[in-house]
């Protein structure tokens, strides 16, 4: 490897721990003031378990949160987002599998197996990249998903991988809505 190229691979590992960084201390603000009200004796379960006010979230836009010290993308997807990801045939899918701990393991990948709601406005997944654990960067990729800029992996609308070296998609953890604006994972 030749000094730019070392220096360039330096810049943009350095570029993106800072991104990352930036990203949980927001997430810190926007939760743990929620996760504090809690009973102290409860600090175990509070980690295990969180509730996520989403009220704020507007249509075609994405809160993200550190759970169990990883990010949780949460995204109010648009009705062409929600379009494209119904459109894909399951025979395009790299893994056909939904990966949602919601519901049966081994269900198909379809878009309505992946959301939280029955409209597919709500996608709630973890934010790693199954190839090698980066944070995939939103609003990105040759699918209008998300995209993966460390080995360049390419995520639809539904957070399912469509182009690149990661081989599943976008787990979706547990999660439920407890009330119309608030978001239980775990
Ligand atoms: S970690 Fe995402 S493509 Fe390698």
């Amino acid at each position: 490897m030749s000094h730019a190229e070392d220096h360039e691979g330096t810049r943009r590992d350095f570029l993106y721990y800072a991104t990352a960084g930036a990203g949980a201390v927001t997430v810190g603000a926007a939760v743990w003031p929620l996760v504090n009200q809690m009973n102290p004796s409860a600090d175990v379960r509070a980690l295990a378990s969180i509730r996520v006010d989403v009220s704020g979230v507007g249509t075609g836009s994405q809160l993200t949160v550190k759970w169990l010290g990883k990010p949780v993308f949460i995204r109010r997807r648009t009705e062409e987002e929600i379009a494209a990801a119904r459109e894909v045939e399951l025979s395009d899918l790299p893994d056909q599998s939904a990966e949602n701990a919601n519901i049966a393991a081994g269900s198909e990948a379809v878009d309505a197996n992946r959301t939280l709601d029955e409209a597919g406005e709500w996608l709630v997944m973890m934010g790693v990249c199954t190839h090698l654990g980066c944070v995939p960067l939103g609003n990105a990729g040759d699918f209008g998903g998300w995209f993966c800029p460390c080995h360049g992996s390419h995520y639809d609308t539904a957070g399912r991988i469509r182009r690149g070296p990661a081989p599943s998609n976008l787990p979706v953890p547990t999660a439920e809505f407890v009330d119309e604006t608030t978001i239980k994972l775990g």
